[in-house]
């Protein structure tokens, strides 16, 4: 047996692409561009892993998606991918270096129509949206896991019975039951787990670990009430 270790991770992701995931020159050209830029690779979405959010939103048919956290877009571009023509995103970053290369992977990809990428903390873009917005079929949260609690109960407001809740990185290997970690993004996202237990607002929800190119971490998913 292959040690169970991040180059057996990353080599079993490779084999996964390489047999399921097709080529997306749109995407691919996302992450080149992102990586001409500097930024660090590691922060998007495994391709497989984009993967399963497309499938969720086309399981689901959801057509109105709120991400918080755009980074370089490449969820973004991926979700749009699942979507129909009528099919809408709001993207929302707060860090303006990173909303400029999101915007330009937006343009780049075709999809500047249905995403609208936004500047701003959570909280305040989506207070100013006007009144009569409707709410959103599927949200990812994957922004600065610090504050994933106050994000959860946001998304909460801007979701209908029946929204999909998806969180990223609230495993972060294994460092949420490390007591000895303090750092605020883990015991933002202890909280969060406290959060999701038995609230009063959602169906179910469960976590699951994962492993691959991108290390050790996992997602919670939950269904709103
Ligand atoms: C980090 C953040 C992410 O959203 C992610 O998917 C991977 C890593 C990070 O902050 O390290
Ligand atoms: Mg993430």
């Amino acid at each position: 047996m292959l040690n169970p270790d991040q180059n057996t991770w990353t080599a079993v992701d490779q084999y996964i692409e390489q047999h399921l995931i097709p080529e997306n020159p749109i995407l691919q050209k996302a992450l080149d561009h992102t990586a001409e830029r500097g930024f660090p690779g590691h922060l998007h979405v495994a391709p497989n892993q984009g993967a399963f959010l497309a499938m969720l939103i086309q399981m689901n048919q959801c057509k109105r998606i709120l991400e918080l956290g755009t980074f370089a877009a490449y969820s973004t571009i991926y979700m749009a991918q699942a979507l129909a023509e009528d099919g809408y995103i709001l993207t929302i970053e707060g860090r303006d270096t990173h909303i400029a290369l999101a915007q330009e992977n937006i343009n780049t990809s075709g999809y500047s129509q249905i995403i609208d990428a936004r500047l701003g903390r959570a909280m305040d873009v989506l207070r100013e949206l006007p009144t009569d917005t409707p709410p959103f079929d599927f949200i990812f949260i994957d922004a600065d896991k610090q504050s994933y609690p106050e994000y959860l109960e946001l998304c909460l407001s801007f979701s209908h019975s029946g929204t999909i809740i998806v969180m990223d990185n609230v495993i972060r290997a294994a460092e949420i039951i490390n007591p000895d970690n303090q750092k605020p993004s883990i015991t933002g996202l202890r909280e969060l787990f406290q959060l999701l237990d038995h609230h009063p607002k959602l169906a179910t929800c469960t976590a699951l670990q994962t492993v691959g190119c991108k290390g050790y971490d996992g997602f919670a998913i939950a269904i709103v009430k």
